[in-house]
């Protein structure tokens, strides 16, 4: 099996998992849970539920154990790429291969079905320790580093960052320490933030140790990096078929990114070395670790 296989397998698992958890499309008020069904499953890498089953892995745990957890974070992250396509945010038409929530619900529906999602992210960590047998302060631990990771200190934070810093990287120049200070920070907040409380919360549901834990923390934050850099890389670059959402959204909206501060090549040169140092982070982790391994390459050399 490749790893692309392996990867499309676990999607699959998660969309299962997914599809048992929210209403069904005709209950009632049915624009809510049409709306939310639309954007779960138009398409989606399944990436931050995925982590979670490896981070959970690389620790030597189950992954049917965190199915739930990797379920409810997934819909976290939904709620939030429908509230960056609102008009006041990046004002986008395409998601996931089709229009955009807002644009096939309305600007209303699509804002109350990201408030919809987050909500439901906290209420399935609920039922987690009872479900799955996890002992109820580990689960009181995720569930608080989750809302860490998702609020004003956190995903949130980074949008806001995201937003106020547009304009100042205009005509693609670098522009010295400050603006880097500022990119950094809204991509380890608006990206990095999620993916590392991903990765944490597999691992720590699944009993980690704290030294296991801080590898992979330190693992997770590189990856969350390269990530966010290439998805800048491919704003740029990507083919909007493969990507399924618009291309040059960030220059349209005189976003701070890589490839405005720094060019494309010296871009792709600094993902590949966040990809090394995640790389290096795993080496005190064994074979468990393989599947975080191989995930790097496929998060550098992705083309959607
Ligand atoms: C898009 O995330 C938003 C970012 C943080 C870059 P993904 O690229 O993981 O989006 P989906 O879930 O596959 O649609
Ligand atoms: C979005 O960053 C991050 C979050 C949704 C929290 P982007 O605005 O770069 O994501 P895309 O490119 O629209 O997916
Ligand atoms: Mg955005
Ligand atoms: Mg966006
Ligand atoms: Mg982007």
């Amino acid at each position: 099996m490749t790893f692309q296989d392996e990867l499309a397998e676990r999607a699959k698992l998660v969309n299962e998992a997914l599809e048992k958890l929210l209403p069904p499309a005709d209950a009632y008020p049915p624009p809510i849970h049409q709306a939310v069904r639309y954007s779960v499953f138009a398409g989606g890498k399944r990436l931050r539920p995925i982590l979670v089953m490896a981070g959970a892995e690389a620790v030597g745990g189950r992954i049917a154990a965190v199915m739930l957890a990797a379920c409810a974070i997934e819909l976290l992250h939904t709620y939030s790429l429908v509230h960056d396509d609102l008009p006041a945010m990046d004002d986008d038409d395409l998601r996931r291969g089709q229009p955009t929530c807002h644009k096939v619900f309305g600007e209303a529906i699509a804002v109350l079905a990201g408030d919809a999602m987050l909500t439901a992210c906290f209420g399935i960590l609920t039922q987690l320790s009872q479900d799955t047998g996890i002992p109820p302060e580990l689960v009181v631990k995720v569930t608080g580093e989750l809302a860490e990771a998702a609020g004003a200190n956190g995903l949130i934070g980074g949008q806001v960052a995201d937003l106020t810093a547009a304009g100042s990287a205009a005509g693609g120049t670098v522009n010295g320490t400050v603006n880097e200070a500022i990119l950094r920070y809204i991509h380890a907040h608006k990206t990095g933030a999620l993916i590392k409380a991903s990765v944490r919360t597999g691992a720590i549901l699944a009993g980690a140790s704290a030294e296991q834990l801080a590898q992979l923390t330190a693992y997770a934050e590189d990856l969350g990096l390269a990530f966010q850099i290439v998805d800048d890389i491919l704003d740029v670059v990507g083919d909007e078929q493969v990507i399924g959402k618009p291309v040059g959204s960030d220059q349209r909206n005189q976003k701070v990114t890589y490839p405005a501060l720094f060019g494309l090549e010296a871009s792709r040169q600094k993902a590949a070395a966040a990809a090394a140092r995640a790389l290096s982070s795993l080496e005190g982790l064994g074979a468990e670790a393989d599947f975080l391994r191989r995930l790097i390459h496929f998060i550098i050399n992705r083309d959607q």
